[in-house]
């Protein structure tokens, strides 16, 4: 019977039903003014961006992609140089480091968190010669210990670029947004994300008012005034339908963020129930074979941008095979750490280099989370993962 029940990984259709009105006629005022490049809708998002990441400034872009990539080069990292990033992230950290001929160092994760370890960037911080940026990763939506990075970043006399993809409307330890202390805090609109667009987008935040200068002209070719290029940039706007979209979609983000941490709440209850534990302890520490995320306390905020799960290696895809045949939708972020993929062999990085990167690339899982799953989907999820691990473990 609960066969029938189908739970898609993310169901946006869900969201945009009870947005239908707002959205359109957003959009249709965008149509109306026929202002699709820049102009005031954009800028009325970036204010509303640097507002709710409680920062100076905001900056639009086309993507989380182009963010990373604008925030190095408004830092004026060269070829030749070294920006320390984990290996166990979404391909464009590395890759945007990568694109400008800059070396990317990779270190390995807390797997407590999944987020970079702040350790053992201190170590790969003291071996490196031409180090330019440190960019730490709020991986699915947890904050990284920002404090470790700022005083790193002072330590090592670096910029910290957040690269906050994942992670807008995250609290850190402290109670801060992401994108509000680095140096520069790097955001996607890509549609999975919590807040999402109707297809690519991005935004830079920072506190400092040169680099919002070179941020927004860098994104305009490099040209101010227009037709007049001082630096080279490249083409990267955030489009004013894309702004228009998400402007009606920021007032609602909080809520969602609530319905995804009170959705993880009942995961957690259900798993722990059935004798799972956190993160916190290792998988083959004993008890049922299966990890849920550890949720931060104190006025730390998780934003759950994905909820993922870890299980023996060897059960990992089979879970996955078992969930799909019973209507459930996952995904695995990400099967290949950064060091492993092939694009980066000339870095000569080898199996084993990043250990706690290679198991979580092999043992973690993410299930649906998104806001407007009912009770029914989540028990039917949960259960079905408690079932396989049950099952698994037994002959185990
Ligand atoms: C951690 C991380 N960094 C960067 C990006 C790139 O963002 P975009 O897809 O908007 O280019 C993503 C998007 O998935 C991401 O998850």
């Amino acid at each position: 019977m609960s066969n029938s029940i189908n739970v898609p990984l993310l169901d946006l259709k869900a969201q945009y039903a009870t947005l239908r009105d707002e959205i359109q006629t957003a959009i249709t005022e965008v149509i109306e003014s026929q202002y699709f490049i820049m102009g005031p809708t954009v800028q009325a998002l970036e204010t509303d961006i640097a507002q709710y990441c409680n920062v100076k400034h905001a900056i639009g872009c086309a993507s989380g992609s182009d963010a990373l990539l604008l925030a190095l080069m408004a830092l004026e990292v060269q070829a030749g140089d070294e920006v320390i990033c984990p290996s166990f992230t979404f391909f464009a950290t590395g890759g945007s480091i990568a694109r400008l001929g800059v070396k990317p160092v990779y270190v390995d994760i807390d797997p407590v968190t999944y987020n970079m370890d702040p350790e053992l960037v201190r170590e790969a911080a003291a071996k490196c010669t031409r180090l330019k940026a440190i960019m730490p990763v709020h991986l699915f939506g947890q904050a990284c210990d920002m404090d470790a990075y700022l005083a790193l970043g002072k330590q090592f006399n670096v910029p910290i670029v957040e690269d906050a993809a994942q992670a807008i409307g995250t609290l850190d330890d402290t109670g801060a947004p992401t994108g509000s202390r680095g140096t520069i805090g790097c955001f996607s609109f890509f549609p999975s994300k919590n807040l999402g667009g109707f297809g690519d987008g991005g935004i830079v935040t920072t506190n400092d008012d040169k680099l919002a200068e070179r941020l927004s002209i860098l994104r305009l070719h490099g040209g101010k005034p227009k037709y007049y290029h001082s630096i080279i940039g490249v083409n990267s706007r955030l489009d004013a339908l894309q702004a228009a979209v998400l402007q009606v979609k920021l007032r609602y983000l909080d809520t969602w963020h609530e319905g995804r941490r009170s959705n993880a709440k009942t995961y957690d209850k259900l798993f722990a129930d059935a004798g799972a534990k956190t993160t916190a302890h290792p998988l083959l520490e004993g008890g049922l074979p299966l990890r849920y995320p550890t949720c931060p306390d104190g006025p730390a905020r998780h934003i759950y941008n994905q909820y993922v799960i870890r299980v023996p290696e060897d059960q990992r895809d089979a879970l996955r095979d078992f969930m799909k045949d019973r209507n459930i939708g996952t995904e695995i972020y990400y099967p290949v750490p950064l060091h492993q993929q092939q694009c980066f062999e000339y870095l000569g990085y080898s199996t084993g280099d990043l250990p706690q990167s290679e198991s979580a690339a092999n043992q973690t899982i993410a299930l649906p989370i998104y806001p407007e799953l009912t009770d029914e989907q989540l028990h039917h999820v949960a259960n079905t993962v408690i079932e396989f691990v049950k099952q698994h473990a037994s002959v185990a």
